[in-house]
């Protein structure tokens, strides 16, 4: 850990004043290299108070690596945290894992915007400043192929129930795209690496609309925590979704998404309703009546129950 990193974290346990002395000593450092280091974290948009009781961290909304990474290593959580803006944290994740750099730790990489954030089925994700873009690259002990679509369901559940905490009327669309009321709020997108028939490590992208501006062509199916009356911090979302993640897929890998099943279908505004499913170059209309084994839609068409494996629901 970095010496500025061992700093914020003091003042963040603390949560009052500590004097440059007490850090110096703790660290074994002098006190004009505390001050050093001070302005190197106020420098980087963390906002300290200076004064002769000493330094207290002042939590703001910021979205920076040292606060970031202390929040998570407080949490016990694994993953290195990197913030930095880029094209899409997936690609990002995904080339650190071309490269070998990462020796097989979990990632979580998060942009305060993204210039070209990714959807599914090959789409563009609006991601400009104020919103919450976050890959987390995840190392799972025995997932196979079969679980990918179940991990896409339950990180829906998870960022749901986060969201919950905040604001009613959380609801989520099938597969995965989170609902406040009848606007979109969050859209995930899952990109695993496959060794044959296993999953090597689950690259999970997830977009959030926090403060970020809603541009006026999405206006009327998006929406975001902001104009939902919810005032939150990034990273204070950020870190209950990655804490939720760990302890739902550690879950998830021992018992499957049984568990999950009725919170998930108790949270669909899909399942129980009519849908029309646009599944490549098909439209199928009927019921939705549950999921499958495998996490399909099950869509009953005029008696016929179909399973719908990926496509664009319309509720
Ligand atoms: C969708 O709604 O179709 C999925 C959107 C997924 C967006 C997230 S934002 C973080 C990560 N990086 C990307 O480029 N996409 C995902």
């Amino acid at each position: 850990m970095m010496t500025s990193d061992k700093i914020f974290s003091m003042l963040l346990k603390s949560g009052e004043y500590v004097k440059g002395e007490q850090i110096a000593g703790l660290l074994g450092i002098t006190r004009t290299a505390v001050n050093k280091h001070i302005k190197k974290l106020q420098s980087e948009g963390i906002e300290i108070d200076a004064t002769r009781r000493g330094y207290k961290y002042i939590p703001s909304n910021t979205l920076t690596r040292v606060t970031l990474s202390s929040k998570i290593l407080e949490c016990g959580l694994p993953p290195q945290v990197i913030v930095e803006v880029v094209d899409s944290t997936n690609t990002a994740v995904k080339a650190i894992i071309s490269s070998g750099d990462n020796e097989g730790n979990d990632i979580l990489f998060v942009a305060p915007m993204q210039i070209r954030g990714r959807g599914r089925l090959t789409r563009q994700f609006e991601s400009s400043e104020g919103g919450v873009y976050m890959t987390l690259c995840y190392n799972p002990k025995s997932l196979s192929v079969t679980d990918s679509l179940k991990i896409v369901l339950l990180t829906g559940l998870c960022v749901a129930r986060v969201l919950s905490e905040h604001v009613a009327d959380v609801t989520i669309k099938w597969p995965n795209d989170v609902f406040i009321k009848d606007k979109k709020i969050c859209g995930i997108l899952l990109e695993s690496v496959l060794n044959e028939y296993m999953v090597d490590k689950i690259i999970l992208g997830i977009g959030v609309n926090v403060s970020n501006n809603i541009p006026d062509n999405l206006s009327s199916i998006v929406t975001s925590l902001a104009e939902n009356g919810v005032s939150v911090n990034r990273e204070d979302i950020i870190i209950k979704i990655t804490k939720l993640l760990y302890k739902e897929l550690a879950e998830y890998e021992i018992s499957g998404f049984k568990s999950f099943l009725d919170e998930y279908i108790s949270k669909s505004r899909t399942i129980g309703n009519i849908v029309t499913v646009k599944s490549g170059e098909r439209n199928i209309t009927g019921q939705a009546v549950g999921l499958s084994e495998e996490g399909y839609l099950l869509v009953n068409n005029c008696g016929v129950i179909e399973k719908v494996i990926v496509g664009d629901v319309e509720v």
